[in-house]
């Protein structure tokens, strides 16, 4: 008999789990303290925006039942997962405060639950907060770990826009354990619920607490050494650094993804893992010049190398504006958090540049990111933005840029409009009027 699962926290990560296990039979209940949220779930839509969530919400919603009781959640479930924010404190660890507040409550709740329970840790957290979540759920309900009740740490490695996708085919698992039976039960949860046979790797909660950490890390080093190759192909005579990264990357020892030359790395989990690893190797004596370097690198590629690159073009065609299509730090999100576009437009508009800004589902969150800021143009659609200005950004690769022509450009823009492309969407022919700029590429 498959076991009864609650998710606590019905966000980005914890609603697309929600939706997934329910897609493959299992009974799950969500648990979350937002009224909206619970409710939207309890009407079979999702309360986020996540490719696929909605369908699966809708169609599975017979396996699915949200509340904000956490009693009703673990009394009527074998196994909770835990999905709830470690936002980044000032040093730039996680703050557990969250996980905390939803551990203490399912403690005080066990006290009084006979049957064994799993308590599964699926939120960011760092070297040695398992064994303080630990403590708290011993202290809270009386009981003791690996006897009364199983902990595993259980973090995921998706990306928002493919959450599902990822989720249910993942490249490896990680499991943190307290004990061999929480980590079975975890691990034939899995086998069950996936499409693909990973590795599932378990291990104590410490290893496991830094291997999720440096996983991201790595991935930051990995975009900045392609970055650094751009900027260096776009000096180089005939440079082009997708010539260089395409033969590196098939080189086995270093791998293919990641490894695009572009603008920056950004959004809300790659610039916070990478400052978290090496605060927390400090907890252990240890430095990370690497990752203290690559954040330094990251932010000159986004805030000097771009913006001046765009400086230059704008004095070339003697024009003060700017054109920004693309503000998410992705494809497929609404989240603009640390993207490429925010920093290059706070970096542009400090010399008194205007900017025109669209995005297709970004616009919300940039009008809050951006509020303060003055010679902000925010614009209804593609068009509207380009139209007038001499030079445009493309800095995130959304489909529907694809299809703006090189006749678009000029019709909308400058005769001889300069188009600078952090993502190469176009090949456009030599006989058209523009300037067409590939960033990691020699212009
Ligand atoms: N989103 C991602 O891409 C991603 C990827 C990997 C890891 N993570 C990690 O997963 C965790 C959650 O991230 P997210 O993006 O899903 O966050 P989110 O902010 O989208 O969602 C968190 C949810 O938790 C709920 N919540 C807060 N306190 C609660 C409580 N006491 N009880 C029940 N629910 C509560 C909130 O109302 C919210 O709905 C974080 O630790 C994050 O680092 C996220």
């Amino acid at each position: 008999m498959k076991k009864r699962l609650s998710v606590f926290g019905l966000g980005k990560l914890g609603c697309t789990m929600l939706a997934c296990f329910a897609s493959k039979g299992w009974k799950v209940i969500g648990m979350d303290i937002n009224n909206k949220f619970v409710e939207l779930v309890n009407n079979g839509k999702s309360p986020i925006y996540e490719p696929g969530v909605d369908e699966l919400i809708e169609n599975y919603k017979q396996n699915i039942l949200a509340t904000t009781d956490v009693n009703e959640a673990i009394t009527n479930s074998d196994v909770s997962f835990v999905i709830v924010p470690t936002p980044s404190t000032n040093d730039g660890s996680f703050s557990t405060d969250y996980v905390d507040a939803v551990a203490a409550e399912i403690g005080s709740i066990l006290r009084t639950k006979n049957e064994y329970h799993l308590i599964i840790i699926t939120s960011t957290v760092l070297p040695g907060d398992m064994q303080q979540i630990k403590d708290l759920l011993e202290r809270t309900s009386g009981k003791k770990c690996s006897e009364d009740f199983g902990l595993c740490y259980n973090p995921d490695f998706i990306a928002l826009g493919s959450v599902v996708r990822d989720f249910l085919n993942p490249d490896m698992i990680l499991i943190g354990e307290s004990d061999k039976k929480a980590g079975d039960i975890l691990e034939k949860i899995h086998r069950n619920l996936i499409n693909n046979q990973p590795n599932i790797h378990r291990m104590n909660f410490y290893n496991a607490e830094l291997t999720k950490i440096a996983l991201n890390s790595y991935c930051t080093l990995k975009i900045t050494f392609a970055n650094t190759l751009a900027e260096i192909c776009e000096n180089m005579p005939g440079g082009n650094v997708d010539h260089v990264t395409d033969a590196l990357g098939d080189d086995s020892r270093i791998g293919r993804k990641y490894l695009k030359g572009g603008l920056s790395y950004g959004g809300p989990c790659f610039p916070r893992d990478n400052r978290a690893f090496a605060k927390s190797a400090e907890k252990f004596g240890c430095e990370t010049p690497l990752a203290v370097r690559t954040d330094q690198i990251n932010d000159y590629h986004r805030n000097e190398r771009i913006p001046k690159k765009l400086l230059d073009f704008m004095k070339s065609k003697q024009t003060d504006q700017i054109s920004i299509l693309g503000l998410t730090y992705k494809v497929g999100t609404q989240l603009v958090e640390e993207s490429a576009a925010i920093s290059i437009i706070n970096a542009l508009t400090k010399k008194g540049i205007k900017v025109k800004v669209y995005d297709p589902a970004g616009m919300d969150e940039a009008k809050q990111e951006l509020n303060d800021l003055e010679n902000i143009t925010f614009s209804d659609s593609a068009t509207e933005c380009l139209s007038g200005t001499k030079v445009c950004l493309i800095s995130t690769p959304w489909n529907e840029f694809k299809n703006i022509s090189a006749d678009d450009f000029v019709k909308l823009m400058d005769t001889e409009p300069i188009i600078v492309d952090g993502w190469k969407l176009y090949s456009f022919d030599d006989n058209s009027k523009l300037t067409y700029v590939q960033i990691g590429q020699e212009s």
